[in-house]
Order: structure tokens, then C-alpha cells, then sequence
């Protein structure tokens, strides 16, 4: 099944081609970093009217990369939540416009799920498997059991793992987006020059909380402000060390007593090479298989997208034309689709 995918949740306008849910015929990403950083961080009124400018363009893109035309296509998946509103309605009205047009059916994707399941488009997962999502919005732990099935074990109580990189690196004086300048920066520090803590490491719970170590780190350069010059390299590092450390401790913890043999990690905050090699030494070391999409398909893409939408189509499982945005829309939540149907 040749389906075409539409991403527009936050500040990248990407349109795919995928078939079958696996195999990417084309993976359009126009991204809007460059508007928005000189804001230091995304502002949703631009990137509305930037995805409402870029939507027509990525979409001929992906169909002419793929070599199709509209008649090919077997249905359209759309990022329907979560993210911002004014953001996901213009993909929303696209994709709706180009459904009915075609006279094909149309899903709404959880951006999330389509995160958690961009892996299989490089490689098969067998379920059930355990998830970290870390990105802008994210850093939860989900047990998976199968498209559509998915508990949460933990969740961050404040800042995600990518706000505190963002956060972080603007208190720096670093460019938008902060994960990728911080990690460019600590590939030349000591990840143990400076000891930050390890907020709720040993909590007994699954939860992350990141905004107590964005203001150690504030704390730290008020009263060495060297630190946050000569010694970025290492105050980078450090920095980046106790947020994959805590990430890397809990998921281990989450594998233990789930008992579960596989981990996914997805996400924007995935991309981190710190993150890369600790989850794949804990793994090692725990005879676990990881999954880790290549950087590009972990960041926001609609191939992504392709994948729980070629799934629910397949299954007969389609959304109406009055489907609307979902800013919040818990992964938890999608069970019932798999038994309602819509
Ligand atoms: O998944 P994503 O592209 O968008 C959301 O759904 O939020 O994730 C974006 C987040 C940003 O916070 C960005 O700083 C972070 O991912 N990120 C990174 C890296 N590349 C992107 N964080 C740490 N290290 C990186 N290399
Ligand atoms: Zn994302």
C-alpha cells in the first residue's frame, strides 16, 4: 500500500512517500530552524504561517521524488497530535483536502507513535519491546506490546530531556536548537569535570524530572563564570552526561523488571551521540537488542508517520473529514482505536 504522509506538529513542514509502512520512497523535510532561532526557541504563530507556506511545495516534492502521482496513492496519514495547534491544523487541512480530492482514506498519527516506530523502516522490531521518546515535548518510558498498545511506566513531572537541552544551551548563549550545540560542544569536555546532580535517579519510579538540572547549571556558571567560557567544553559535557546517565539508569532499571528483551529509542534527543553510546553499552552489558533510528529518522519527519498509518489503514481502521487537532493527545489513549475503529 503506497501511502503519503504529512508531518506538521511543530517546526518542520515534512511530506513522505512509504510503502507498505516500511519502505521510504521519499522523506521531504523543510525545516524552520533557521526562522525561530533568531527567537531562541520555536514561536507557533510562525510556524503556522511557515507550514502553510511550505505545505504545497513539500508535498509535490515527496510525490515527485517518489515518482508517483495523486492516482497512485492508497490513502494519506497525518500527524493529528500532539504539538502545537495552529501547526498541526495546516497539515490536517492538507491532508483532508487531498483525501477527499483523491477519494482516499485519511488516519490521524500520534507524533509520537510515529517516533516510536521509525525504526521499522530501517529494520524489523518483534514485540513487546520497551520505549524511550525523548524529544522537545517527551521523555517517556513505554512498555509496547504492539501498534496502538502502549503503557507508560514514567514520564518527565517538568522539563523534557530536549527542553533542558534548549534551555541549557540559551542560558549559554547557543544557538536554537540547543541539543545539537551542546553535543557538538561536549565531544571536546570532560563529562566529569563538573558533578551535576541526578534528579529522582533513585526515586523508585520511572519519572525524569530535568528543570532542577537546568538551574544547577545556572547556579554553577553564576558562581564560576569561566565555566561558561574556556570551560564550555567541559560545563557541555557535564551537562550532558547527568541527562543521558539518569535516561540510561531508568530505562536499565525499566528493562530489569519488565523482564523485556528489546529497547527502542526515538526522538529528536535520540540524534545525541552521548545518548547513542551509553544506551548501547547498558544494553551490551545487559544482553539487550537496542533500536536506534539513524539521526535523520530520528528527528521530526513524515516517513515516520507512514508507519502506525499504514498499519490502522490496513486494518480497516480510517479517520473522518471532521478530524480535528489533538495538542494533547496521550499515547495511552490510542487503545481504543484498536477496538473502536476510528
Ligand atoms: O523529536 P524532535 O525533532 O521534535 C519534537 O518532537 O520535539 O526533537 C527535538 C529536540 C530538541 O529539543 C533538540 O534540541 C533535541 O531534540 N535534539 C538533541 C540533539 N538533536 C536534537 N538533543 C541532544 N543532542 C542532539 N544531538
Ligand atoms: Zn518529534
Amino acid at each position: 500500500m503506497l501511502l503519503l504522509a504529512l508531518e506538521s506538529s511543530c517546526d518542520e513542514t515534512a511530506a513522505a512517500v512509504v510503502a507498505d509502512g516500511r519502505v521510504i520512497r521519499s522523506n521531504i523535510v523543510s525545516s524552520q530552524i533557521a526562522v525561530h532561532a533568531e527567537y531562541g526557541g520555536v514561536v507557533p504563530e510562525i510556524a503556522s504561517r511557515q507550514h502553510l507556506e511550505a505545505v504545497s511545495t513539500v508535498v509535490t516534492q515527496a510525490l515527485e521524488g517518489a515518482g508517483v502521482t495523486p492516482a497512485d496513492l492508497k490513502g494519506i496519514a497525518v500527524t493529528q497530535g500532539p504539538g502545537l495547534a495552529g501547526a498541526l491544523l495546516v497539515g490536517l487541512s492538507a491532508a483532508k483536502g487531498l483525501a477527499f480530492g483523491c477519494g482516499i482514506p485519511l488516519i490521524g498519527v500520534n507524533h509520537i507513535e510515529g517516533h516510536l516506530l521509525a525504526v521499522m523502516l530501517e529494520r524489523p522490531v518483534e514485540f513487546p519491546f520497551l520505549a524511550l521518546a525523548v524529544s522537545g515535548g517527551h521523555s517517556h518510558l513505554y512498555r509496547v506490546d504492539g501498534v496502538g498498545r502502549y503503557r507508560t511506566l514514567g514520564q518527565t513531572v517538568d522539563d523534557a530531556a530536549g527542553e533542558a537541552f534548549d534551555k541549557v544551551a540559551k542560558l549559554l548563549g547557543l544557538p536554537y536548537p540547543g541539543g545539537v550545540a551542546i553535543d557538538r560542544l561536549a565531544a571536546q569536555g570532560d563529562p566529569g569535570a563538573i558533578r551535576f546532580p541526578r534528579p529522582l535517579l533513585n526515586d523508585g519510579s520511572y519519572n525524569f524530572s530535568f528543570s532542577g538540572l537546568k538551574t544547577a547549571v545556572l547556579t554553577h556558571v553564576k558562581k564560576h563564570p569561566e565555566s561558561a567560557e574556556a570551560g564550555i567544553h567541559d560545563l557541555a559535557a557535564s551537562f550532558q552526561w547527568a541527562v543521558c546517565d539518569v535516561l540510561t539508569q531508568k530505562t536499565a532499571a525499566a528493562l530489569v523488571e519488565t523482564g523485556l528483551n528489546r529497547l527502542v529509542v526515538a526522538g529528536g534527543v535520540a540524534c545525541n551521540s552521548a545518548l547513542r553510546l551509553s544506551m548501547q553499552k547498558m544494553c551490551d552489558e545487559k544482553g539487550v537488542e537496542l533500536y536506534i533510528p539513524t539521526p535523520r529518522l530520528c528527528a521530526d519527519n513524515a516517513a515516520m508517520i507512514a508507519v502506525p498509518g499504514d498499519f490502522y489503514l490496513s486494518a480497516g481502521i480510517s479517520s473522518g473529514l471532521d478530524l480535528d487537532a489533538l495538542p494533547v493527545w496521550p499515547l495511552d489513549r490510542l487503545a481504543a482505536r484498536l477496538t473502536e475503529g476510528m
